[in-house]
């Protein structure tokens, strides 16, 4: 038997390694193909042509700047363009590349490039908000559905993932990631990036992904858009890099500079970024993109006119110049004055070029253009179903004070609030193909999963903003509040009679959609001041207040904590809102969700996060300490800790069971704990594992997530769940940017989020 065993093996080993050297051989021979064409094809173009391979343009469906493109049609018939974005649907884009394919000199097809954020048509909750439902199945889904819809409309490239770490919820845009942690960033970057290019990005239904924005976007200083990112290389390398390398280490075909200076230099000219880094020390293949005219703001950040910062980012390794044409109107004057060479030039077309090959452009301009998949494969009852269920994964319950959720399927209900009623609110932040009139509204919602079982009282209670300078700056693109004109009081009161009513109250309210995303940094974080005094008039009513909460960020919520009965955070849902919400209020999906990043006490904490360091004077969080790392007004603490999520069910965690407490080298240490459901709903528990190494030659965060898993249990059900650690899970940057692990003792932490965990120590030695 034995001997047959070992045969086997050997024929499975044998088999593995034939397949592989097949499959690197395969790929080999793809590259040196590509190689061979773009090699010719390049032989053939003028200057003139290498250049416009380097020029993005917008026809202006959707633009983040103040200048749009001109001209563009002349433009792609001289050549003078590589591609176009900011469009979509096949009957434009199958214009544009035939213009490109017959009427230019060398027929090069064009990319075709969206921010397809959190769907295309179909649109799934903000990012922040999918990437709080722990489930990277889902998350990937989320991309392939995207990439389906989106090439069904002509597309090929989408400006996403977004894999910016946050820990600033001033920056609006932290609605656009996957939040605060470095690890679980990069899990979330690697799902996206696989589901957005499918299997080969040759493939009909396949995007390439475009990782933005690079780097360190996240870390403006003050949490003000655009600003300044200053850090040390430590911290970098630990806790902001790591979602964009594994975004390389994925395969993603393209990057997005970002708009920031790192440490002095803005990153669209940082060589050591884009060229050492990116492609040296991590082995990238693909094209970068500037950010949206952000070849020109290096003039801003004070490196030259526009000749001389295209020069320099050209020679940084800056591929495509989005927007901006500083690459179109500068090179050639460059490279006869020698400040670019030709073969800067010829490296930056050559990876333009290989991109649109990866992408079997070459093969097929129009791979993706089918009138029929447009009608069929966009908006699907499917499609709209995996909305609908990643919407019920991504909510978190953040508070439940006796139970006051899931509601009956019966009695009175008074639903108030400015985004109860609304359509136009339920996208959230950079939807440029969804249409808000194709969402469902909550009220809706509740109406489709109850129907005539509830009795539905509605008023509106108040409008999103009254404050004008908000309300100015919360709407882009001419879309505007739906303002009700009743004076603010009126309006509460009609929403408190109607509450004294009702059995119970569910107030939505929160952020408007366009409050979080591109350049909506706010230094107030609290839900809008006409909506809180809705909130303070319905607390004083004395019946039982749920908050569904609606919020592209963490938001400071101790008064809401203190008053409502229930809290949901719903993010901005996308276009199955109201069902979900609907699912989720009344029972019929019980909440899973657990959030990404940090939600403070009072914007003064911020930056906060979980895997901060200890300082020489930790405050141990018991009563007032002089001398130590505090504040004499707020606790350190947040008001709720990262991975925080409560179910409709309880779980309990045993203490942790190790198989050794003394390892050595590349032993694996197995740490377990069994879960139990002491509730009476069957529920979903993320099962979280931290470790902290707590004596090293640096300074250590006070614990790292290293692990998770999501398991369902029935009522009174028991899970043993199980982590298998090695030393890949003890590894940091030391002082010498080594990534590597130090012997010693370290505590593992298992539990239901980064504050509430089980505790086991084990020695490791080399
Ligand atoms: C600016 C934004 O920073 C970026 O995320 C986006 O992809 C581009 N505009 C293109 O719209």
């Amino acid at each position: 038997m034995k001997k047959y065993n070992s045969i086997f093996k050997t024929i499975l080993f044998t088999v593995f390694v034939l397949t592989f050297c097949h499959a690197s051989a395969q790929t080999k021979s793809e590259e040196a193909k590509m190689n061979t064409y773009v090699a010719s094809l390049m032989g053939k173009m003028t200057l003139e042509e290498k250049i416009g391979q380097l020029n993005l343009v917008t026809s202006g469906v959707a633009t983040t700047g103040a200048v749009v493109n001109k001209g563009v049609e002349e433009s792609i018939k001289k050549g003078d363009i590589g591609g176009i974005f900011g469009v979509y649907g096949t009957n434009y884009i199958s214009k544009a590349q035939e213009l490109a394919v017959k009427n230019s000199r060398l027929h090069i097809p064009l990319i075709f490039g969206l921010d397809v954020i959190h769907g295309h048509k179909t649109i799934f909750p903000i990012p922040l908000g999918m990437s709080a439902s722990w489930d990277l199945g889902l998350i990937e889904q989320s991309a392939r559905i995207a990439a389906k819809e989106a090439t069904a409309e002509g597309l090929n490239w989408v400006f996403s993932p977004m894999v910016d770490i946050a820990r600033d919820p001033r920056w609006g845009r932290m609605s656009e990631g996957a939040g605060e942690d470095p690890w679980y960033g990069s899990q979330v970057a690697k799902a996206l990036v696989k589901g957005y290019q499918g299997k080969s990005m040759k493939d009909a239904d396949a995007v390439m992904a475009c990782v933005k924005h690079f780097a360190l976007y996240g870390g403006a200083e003050a949490g003000r858009e655009y600003n300044t990112v200053d850090m040390s290389l430590i911290k970098m390398y630990q806790d902001y890099l790591p979602p964009y390398k594994a975004a390389v280490d994925a395969g993603a075909g393209s990057f997005m500079s970002s708009f920031n200076t790192i440490n002095g230099v803005p990153a669209t000219g940082n060589q050591w970024l884009l060229t050492d880094l990116l492609r040296k020390q991590w082995g990238f293949k693909g094209f970068v993109v500037s950010d949206y005219t952000a070849l020109n703001e290096l003039t801003n950040h004070g490196l030259g006119d526009l000749q001389t910062v295209s020069a320099l980012a050209l020679k940084a390794g800056l591929d495509m110049d989005m927007v901006g044409e500083g690459f179109l109107t500068t090179l050639k004057k460059s490279l006869k004055e020698g400040k670019v060479s030709l073969a800067d030039i010829d490296l930056a077309c050559r990876r333009v070029l290989e991109a649109k090959y990866k992408l079997g452009l070459f093969d097929n301009p129009y791979k993706s253009i089918n009138p029929d998949r447009e009608k069929q494969d966009v908006f699907t009852d499917d499609n709209r179903k995996f909305a609908r269920q990643i919407a019920e994964h991504s909510f978190v319950l953040l508070k439940n004070k006796a139970q006051t959720l899931p509601l009956q399927k019966s009695g009175t209900i008074a639903l108030v609030g400015p985004l109860a009623d609304n359509h136009s609110e339920m996208l959230g932040t950079w939807v440029v193909a969804g249409d808000p009139a194709k969402s469902v509204s909550v009220l809706e919602g509740i109406k489709n999963v109850v129907g005539n079982n509830v009795n539905i009282l509605y008023a509106r209670g108040s409008n999103i903003t009254d404050d004008s300078l908000l309300n100015a700056r919360s709407w882009f693109y001419g879309m505007q509040q739906i303002k009700d004109s009743r004076p603010a009081q009126e309006m509460i009161d009609e929403a408190v009679e109607t509450a004294k009513k009702a059995d119970v109250v569910v107030a939505v309210v929160g952020e408007s959609a366009n409050m979080s995303g591109e350049s909506s940094s706010r230094s107030d974080i609290n839900i809008p001041e006409s909506q809180r005094d809705l909130l303070k008039a319905l607390a004083k009513t004395g019946k039982p207040l749920v908050i569904v909460l609606f919020n592209g960020r963490p938001l400071t919520l101790t008064w809401e904590d203190t008053h409502a009965g229930a809290i949901l955070d719903v993010w901005a849902p996308g276009t199955e809102a109201g069902n979900a919400i609907a699912d989720v209020l009344f029972g019929n999906y019980n909440p899973s969700g657990k959030i990404t990043a940090t939600f403070p006490r009072s914007v003064g904490q911020i930056p906060i996060y979980y895997n901060h360091k200890n300082t020489g004077r930790p405050f141990d969080g018991k009563g007032p300490a002089k001398f130590k790392s505090d504040y004499i007004d707020i606790s350190n603490d947040a008001l709720y800790p990262f991975g925080y999520g409560l179910s409709y069910t309880t779980f309990k965690y045993s203490g942790i069971k190790l198989n050794k407490t003394a390892l050595k080298g590349n032993e694996t240490l197995k740490a377990t704990v069994t879960v139990t459901n002491t509730g009476k709903y069957a529920g979903e528990e993320v099962v979280q594992l931290y470790i902290s190494d707590p004596v090293a030659s640096i300074s250590r965060s006070v614990t790292e997530l290293k692990g998770f898993q999501k398991i369902t249990l029935q009522p009174g059900e028991s899970k043993d769940v199980t982590f298998n650690i090695t030393t890949k899970e003890l590894e940091f940057y030391n002082n010498r940017l080594v990534y590597d692990w130090e012997p010693g003792e370290f505590i593992v932490q298992i539990g239901t989020n980064s504050s509430d965990t089980r505790t086991a120590s084990v020695q490791w030695l080399k």
